[in-house]
């Protein structure tokens, strides 16, 4: 999705917005474009594709400035070109980037289309531009032009504006959708990601709904939704800066895929001791309050929605609580089932996410229990807004494609299955027992990294196929679904699942020698069902690729078979996801994609 950064200093800013935009490049992104105060003028560039083009025509049109704006785009209305690009500008005045959607951007654009502002783009965030500079007619300032502004403006922004007449000076705006203020020494700049300002500051101010900003290089004015000058906390955010960095690896994805077993270790960190998880990790009071669930609605999204599937599985088998699942961009249309004894959980890595966060607002305004985040990202909207927390601390995700942190999530909604159960007195010995196998889950899941070069051999079977198939039944259907769902973003290969046993119902019609199936196997109470459904596939001559530990129970003449590592039946759905992940990315590589950032799709998805 789009991405913002801006900064006023005492130094040459270029260099210095490029470097933002290349850390934000992971958000996934069609154009980029930059303008900045240079000696009475604004000097605006702007190209389609990658932020290198960018670069290369500063290097050759060499601007010189101290404060500037740039962004790189995620099309929502107007296609990607270098015309839709940010930022946009109004009578050579006013520049502006803008993340998010306007709402009203008809009207507004008829009103100002009358007014005699002409649209060159195709974009709803034009409009932002030709506002401010009508405002500017009538106010002495950029500042009280972005203060008439947000009365006007519905929807979802995060603005950052330079005026042309105003060479020191940068404006800021925010409603639903993040823009962090990173304070330096005689610079100051803004983000909609803390990771683009990761190794210039460790000292940020989040901005608030309705909140307008002006800063300089050496003074920083938030003023609130009622225009009223006003302080945010400080925060200091050591943004990992080594999280940029690739390392030895090919792809953030390939690197990201490897950490896991560190990840893990950091989701479990304080948060278990002795036999049992501790109490209270959720937040102050959080234990009492676990005590009062009686029911559990989950919202997500996409993988995150996937873990949540398989945490439905544990709060029915360990804590003994019936849950509904809802894709949170479907939830708050469907009139969902509300009661005073139901605990909300809203999963996120990124915590951005506009559906997810749409329906946790929904959600605060009923009468739920309370609301629960699931999150990986301490500055997000999900991590402030929900009444109770657990960050799963996997470390800034860059691939688009989520691995870790799924696989963070898993574990932190395993926490809460074992908190859920003390908190009611379920299960004394059963936690035990998972908590143990916890301790010894990262190293686990480094045995199952080691897998890899079994995975590669195959991997060119599978790269040249168009379809994949995914089975896996009972706990397992979730991680199949996610394993679908990792092959068809990073490799474009059409991927389904299914539970196993749903397969003679139609989708069998699809088996032939040119459909891989892949089938997760692990020994247990559905194992011999699960191999009968494979021999539904042999008998058409589908190619099986079978994760398991239990191969002497299929009859596996043909196809490929993958020993997984043994592990506490109840962690496995963690373990299998791992292969799962190799897969995906190795056929990928084969097919030669985007894999970090796959064609249309965004790391943080801040539209609805
Ligand atoms: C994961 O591989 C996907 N790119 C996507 O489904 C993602 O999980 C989804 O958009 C939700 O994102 P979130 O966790 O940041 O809310």
């Amino acid at each position: 999705m789009c991405g913002i950064i801006a900064a006023a200093t005492d130094r040459s800013v270029g260099k210095l917005l490029i470097k933002g935009l290349y850390k934000m490049e992971y958000r996934g992104y069609d154009s980029a474009g930059i303008a900045m105060h240079v000696e009475g003028d604004v000097a605006h560039l702007r190209t389609l594709g990658k932020v290198n083009l960018l670069e290369d025509k500063m290097k050759s049109e060499k601007p010189k400035g101290k404060v500037g704006i740039a962004h790189t785009r995620w099309a929502t209305h107007g296609e990607p070109s270098e015309i839709n690009a940010h930022p946009h500008q109004s009578n050579d005045r006013v520049f502006i980037v803008h993340n998010g959607i306007i709402e009203n951007y008809l009207d507004l654009k008829n009103e100002l289309t009358t007014q005699g502002y002409t649209f060159y783009s195709k974009t709803d965030s034009e409009l932002i531009a030709h506002l401010l500079d009508h405002f500017l007619k009538t106010n002495d300032s950029l500042l009280k032009a972005m203060q008439s502004l947000k009365n006007k403006l519905e929807g979802a922004y995060a603005i950052a504006a330079l005026d042309q007449k105003d060479p020191d000076n940068l404006v800021l705006a925010r409603n639903r959708s993040p823009l962090v203020i990173g304070l330096g020494k005689k610079e100051n700049f803004a983000a909609s990601d803390p990771l683009a300002l990761a190794e210039l500051t460790k000292k940020f101010l989040i901005m608030e709904d309705g909140d307008v900003a002006r800063i300089s290089s050496n003074q920083v004015e938030i003023y609130d939704e009622q225009d009223k000058l006003t302080n945010r906390e400080e925060l200091s955010i050591d943004v990992n800066a080594e999280a940029s960095s690739k390392g030895n690896f090919r792809h953030y994805m390939e690197k990201e895929i490897f950490e896991q077993p560190g990840a893990i270790l950091n989701t479990l960190d304080g948060r278990i001791g002795g036999e049992d998880v501790l109490d209270n990790i959720f937040g102050e009071g959080s234990s009492d309050l676990l005590a009062k669930v009686k029911r559990v609605q989950i919202v997500a999204c996409g993988t995150a929605l996937h873990a949540g599937r398989v945490a439905a599985n544990w709060f029915s088998a360990i804590s003994g609580l019936p849950t509904q699942m809802d894709y949170a961009s479907e939830y708050r249309y469907k009139n969902p089932y509300i009661d005073e004894d139901t605990l909300l959980i809203a999963i996120s890595q990124s915590g951005e996410t506009a559906d997810t966060l749409a329906a946790l607002r929904y959600a605060k305004e009923k009468d739920y229990l309370a609301t629960l985040g699931i999150c990986n990202t301490p500055t997000s909207s999900l991590a402030r807004e929900a009444d109770y927390l657990l960050l799963t601390n996997a470390g800034q995700e860059i691939g688009v494609a989520s691995t870790k942190c799924f696989t963070t999530q898993l574990v932190a909604l395993m926490l809460l299955t074992l908190a859920l159960a003390k908190a009611s007195g379920k299960n004394p010995r059963l936690r035990g027992r998972i908590i143990e196998a916890l301790r010894t889950l990262p190293e686990k899941i480094s045995d199952a990294l080691k897998l890899k070069s079994d995975i590669v051999d195959f991997a060119p079977e599978i790269a040249n196929k168009d379809n994949a198939l995914f089975l896996g039944r009972g706990i397992f259907y979730p991680i199949a679904k996610e394993g679908a769902l990792k092959l068809k973003e990073i490799s474009y290969i059409h991927a389904e699942a299914y539970p196993a046993g749903e397969l003679k119902h139609g989708p069998l019609a699809l088996i032939d020698e040119e459909m891989p199936v892949v089938a997760i196997a692990p020994e247990y109470e559905l194992a011999e069902k699960l191999a009968s459904n494979l021999e539904e596939v042999k008998a058409r001559g589908g190619a099986l690729y079978v994760f398991g530990n239990a191969k002497e129970k299929l009859d596996l003449s043909t196809g490929r078979y993958i020993s997984m590592p043994e592990c506490d039946f109840l962690l496995t759905p963690i373990l299998y996801s791992i292969p799962l992940q190799i897969l995906s990315y190795e056929v990928a590589l084969l097919r030669g994609t985007d894999i970090d950032q796959p064609r249309n799709l965004a790391k943080s998805v801040t539209v609805e």
